[in-house]
């Protein structure tokens, strides 16, 4: 796959899953949703700059430096927001963040965003993929039932 193209999949995922994030939000968690809305703006304009770059009538090769960036710069971002995703488990297993979701949801990103990493460690080498493995969090039989204001209707 070129890497253009692995960029735009990819982000398209990480974009979605900011959206869900801030989405499943119990309206009071404006704070939550500040920080996640921040990821969303960082994934919306990493993903413009890979569709512009898509439809440049250069090769690949011929934008690789910028490119390149735009790689590792992803990559920051993205190892940055799976690192926020985990604090907002931690608030979810406390009962400390009022949502409308399940923990199923917030785990799935962790596997999906390590194997996007592990693509883009084929690119570049230099760019490593997470410690953990994207199975720090496994479910657990207490997970499942949302906390929200709606959950005892
Ligand atoms: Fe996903």
């Amino acid at each position: 796959m070129p890497l253009l193209s692995l960029l735009n999949t990819w982000l398209i995922d990480q974009l979605g899953h900011s959206i869900l994030l801030i989405n499943m939000l119990d309206p009071l968690e404006t704070i939550v949703a500040t920080r996640s809305e921040r990821f969303r703006n960082l994934f919306r304009s990493l993903l413009s700059q890979a569709q512009s770059m898509a439809m440049f009538p250069y090769s690949e090769s011929e934008i690789y430096p910028r490119l390149a960036l735009l790689g590792h710069e992803t990559a920051d971002v993205v190892k940055r927001f799976y690192r926020y995703v985990e604090t907002v488990t931690r608030l979810y297993r406390k009962r400390q963040v009022l949502n409308k979701t399940t923990l199923r949801f917030l785990e799935h990103h962790f596997s999906e965003t390590n194997y996007f990493l592990i693509k883009l460690s084929y690119y570049f080498p230099d760019i490593q993929p997470l410690p953990d493995g994207g199975r720090l969090y496994q479910s657990e039989d207490d997970e499942g039932r949302p906390h929200s204001r709606d959950a005892k209707k």
